[in-house]
Formats: structure tokens, sequence, C-alpha cells
């Protein structure tokens, strides 16, 4: 049975350990501390309860699913996985902090992977005894209903560990996508300028937020409308990677919209904090 370590358990991490105990694989989860090991556990179990309610799965079967479940605040608790997914909060210190963390509790022939929305896994990968072991396993929110795993390779991955990040995705249910390091990767170099369009649409006064929404939904079938969306994933989290992609490419076209600067530097985060483009 493949043995997982998750390291952070906010929306990102949780949903990757709902995911992969849902695929049968036994997880370690590791916070900080009890207070953050139990939010991310009732995360969890909020989780799965939705696929007890839309019948996708039966209370005895969460109880089995939970069992391969272990909790923990130690990194010395990776210790026997066959990977570790990092997904701390998205910021490159508190990664490089993780990582090498992570480096020096697990074997040699460990996978280690960041769940990096934007960061280079290649200058990651410094922070890593065994770089070639090292490779971006992205995953979309929420992780246990997107089907797209993004399996980012940095400049050292080896062969052996992007085909083991690929198998492993495939068993989660997931259809993985290989693409190299260059800034936002594919899927945010291609979504957050969309996003961060519509801000400026907005800010242009071109459209009221509703309209904007309705144009991307019922137009070109998205979900969620653009704005709807940032709120979804996180102004901050927005902001956050295009200034990575704005210092990547040195392209003027990816500077953020300063109405997004000012939502953040407000407060006004998105969902999580209650307000943002929409209220919640
Ligand atoms: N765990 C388990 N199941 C969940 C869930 C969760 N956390 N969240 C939703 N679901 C399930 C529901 O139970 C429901 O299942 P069912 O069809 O079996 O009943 C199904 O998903 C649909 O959910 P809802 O009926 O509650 O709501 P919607 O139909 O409105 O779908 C949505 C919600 C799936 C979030 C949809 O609006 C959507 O796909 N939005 C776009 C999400 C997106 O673009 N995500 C990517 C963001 S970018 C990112 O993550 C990367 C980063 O780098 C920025």
């Amino acid at each position: 049975m493949t043995r997982m370590g998750v390291m952070g358990l906010g929306t990102m991490g949780s949903g990757i350990t709902q995911a992969a105990i849902e695929s049968g694989f036994e997880v370690v989860a590791v916070e900080v501390d009890d207070a953050h090991l139990s939010s991310g556990a009732s995360r969890i179990r909020t989780g799965l309860e939705r696929r007890v309610k839309s019948g996708k799965l039966s209370q005895h079967q969460v109880g089995g699913l939970l069992s391969g479940l272990n909790l923990s605040t130690s990194v010395s608790s990776f210790a026997d996985c066959d990977i570790v997914v990092e997904a701390v909060f998205e910021d490159a210190s508190v990664k490089a902090a993780a990582l090498s963390g992570i480096s020096g509790a697990v074997g040699p022939q460990t996978i280690v992977a960041s769940n990096t929305s934007s960061i280079s896994i290649t200058s990651l990968s410094r922070n890593l005894k065994h770089p070639e072991n090292f490779i971006g396993m992205h995953f979309f929110n929420p992780v246990p209903v997107m089907k797209l795993l993004e399996v980012v390779r940095g400049y050292l991955t080896s062969d052996a560990t992007a085909s083991a990040a690929l198998d492993i995705g495939r068993r989660m249910g997931k259809e993985a996508v290989e693409v190299r390091d260059y800034p936002g990767f594919i899927s945010n170099r291609v979504l957050m300028p969309m996003i961060n369009e519509a801000i400026f649409a907005l800010m242009e006064d071109v459209a009221g937020r509703d309209d904007i929404d309705k144009v991307m939904k019922l137009g070109m079938n998205h979900p969620m409308g653009p704005l709807e969306l940032a709120d979804f994933i996180g102004l901050d989290v927005c902001l956050d990677i295009m200034n990575v992609l704005y210092s990547g490419f040195k392209d003027p076209k990816y500077r953020p919209c300063p109405l997004l600067v000012n939502m953040v530097n407000s407060g006004k985060t998105g969902r999580k904090a209650g307000a943002g483009f929409y209220q919640y």
C-alpha cells in the first residue's frame, strides 16, 4: 500500500489527504500544532460527509477510510513514507523551511512533492538533499472533485521521479499532465491573467460584477465567473501568482490590477475572509 505524507492541512492539504485516503492510500498528515491538526481533520470529515450525502460513500466506508489517516505534529512521522506532498502556505520562505524539514526526515528514495501553485520547483529544490527526487504536484481546489493534476518537472527532477508522480496522480483518479518549470506553469499562466483582466474590466466599469461573471459562465461555460473564482481561490493567492508571473517574465502584460492590490490590502481576500467581490 502506498504511504503518503501530507504537510499542511489547509484547504489544499486536507483536500489532497481526502483524495488520497479515498484512493486507498495510507496518509500521514502533519501540522504545526494540535489546533491546526483538528481543524484540518474536521475539513476532511466534512468533505467525506459530502460524499455520503451524494450517495457516493456509506458512513461505514468513511470510518474505514479515516482509519487509514494518521495525524501528527512531527515531521519524523514521515520516515516511512513513499511520497510526501508539501502543502503549506504559499510563500517561498515558508515552503523552503517545510521542505528542508521533510528532507531531513525521509529516506533517500522518498519522493518529495510540492503543491506550489507558482513558485519555481527548481529554486525550491535547493532545500532538498535529493533534488532529483523532488517534483511539483499541483492539485486544484476542491481536490476531491477536480480531475486535473499538473506535474511540474524541475531542472533536476529525474525521469524516475516524474513517472512515479504521474503514476501516483493517476492512482488518485487524476488526469496528470506533465509541464516544465516556467512561471505559473500552464494552469496559472493562463488562468490568472484572465482573472486579472476581469478585475481591470470591473475597475474600468466596462460592466458590473455580476455581468462580468455572467459573460464567462454563460458565454464560455465556465462553472464560476472569474470574479467569483478569484474569491474562491483567495485574492491574496491571485495577487501572489500575478507577482510571480510579472517578476518571472518581466513583461508588463502580467502587472497586477491596482483594484486587486487594494482589495488585498484592505483584507477583503475573498470567501475565506467573508468578503471579496462578493459577501459570504
Ligand atoms: N469534497 C468533496 N466533494 C465536494 C467538495 C469537497 N470539498 N466540494 C464540492 N464537492 C462535490 C459536491 O458534493 C457535489 O458532488 P455530487 O455531484 O456528487 O453531488 C459536486 O462536488 C458539485 O458540488 P456542488 O453541487 O456543491 O456545487 P457546484 O455544482 O456549484 O460545484 C464546484 C462546485 C465544483 C466548486 C464548481 O463550482 C467548480 O468547478 N468551480 C470551479 C473550480 C475551479 O476552477 N477550481 C480551480 C481553482 S484554481 C486552483 O485551485 C489552483 C491554484 O493554483 C490557484
